[in-house]
């Protein structure tokens, strides 16, 4: 039986990025409840309805962190690895942000994979040109790639080639599907590192790891 998470809180503050606070709800489940992720509502930050898309753009930073999340745990991920490497930051945003609801945001993400129609973004992409190295955050849906990463390496994919891709990725324990083919093939010029992949429900507990991938990858 699949178990409704429809009403459950955003759980606790665990940490910031930019700035804003981040929750990640399914780090509340670490036992059988958690269900896969299956049924987790969005924190509602990746509607933008609370606040704007993350972008910290310095003159400086060498390295650029790229990331969507919907209910906080890539988005927490992402905030170890920008703090740990003093990255900048780039949250991809989207034309129409997916409902909080799971059942309905599954059913618009299933009609845009059937279809081949990623989501539409509402973004500019800044000048790359500083960044050597580049971190893609994203997560499983329907064992590939999710629908805004998908929709961002297809509108800029051109723009990140020849950079040094380190993907990182949350999921609900199946694993990375076939994302990692993809990025191979949507950015066939850019050397792709071993990625950093961790259960949703476990991003809080994956902090020192996180840094330690991270850290390893910018000394190369
Ligand atoms: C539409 C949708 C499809 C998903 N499909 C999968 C899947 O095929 N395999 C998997 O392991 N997890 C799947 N998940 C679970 C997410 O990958 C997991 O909850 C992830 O940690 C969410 O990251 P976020 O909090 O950054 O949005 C899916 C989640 C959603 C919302």
């Amino acid at each position: 039986m699949r178990i409704d998470h429809s009403n459950e809180g955003l759980g606790p503050v665990l940490g910031q990025i930019a700035g804003w606070e981040i929750r990640a709800n399914q780090t509340q489940r670490k036992n059988f409840t958690w269900g896969e992720g299956y049924g987790t509502p969005s924190d509602g930050m990746d509607t933008r309805l609370n606040r704007p898309a993350i972008r910290k753009i310095t003159p400086d930073a060498k390295s650029l962190v790229i990331y969507w999340s919907r209910s906080g745990s890539t988005e927490l991920l992402a905030s170890y690895i920008a703090a740990a490497t003093n990255s900048d930051i780039l949250e991809i945003a989207l034309a129409k942000p997916y409902p909080a609801d799971y059942q309905a945001t599954l059913k618009r993400a299933n009609f845009e994979r059937e279809h081949n129609q990623p989501p539409q973004l509402a973004m500019q992409l800044p000048d790359l040109t500083q960044y050597q190295q580049i971190f893609l955050g994203y997560q499983t849906w329907a064992m590939t790639l999710s629908q805004p990463m998908k929709a961002f390496l297809l509108a800029y994919g051109d723009q990140l080639n020849g950079k040094r891709i380190a993907p990182f990725l949350s999921q609900g324990s199946y694993g990375a599907g076939d994302s990692l083919q993809l990025i191979r093939t949507y950015l066939p010029g850019s050397q792709i590192t071993s990625p950093l992949i961790v259960d949703g429900n476990r991003v809080d507990e994956a902090r020192v790891q996180t840094e330690k991938w991270a850290r390893q990858i910018i000394s190369k």
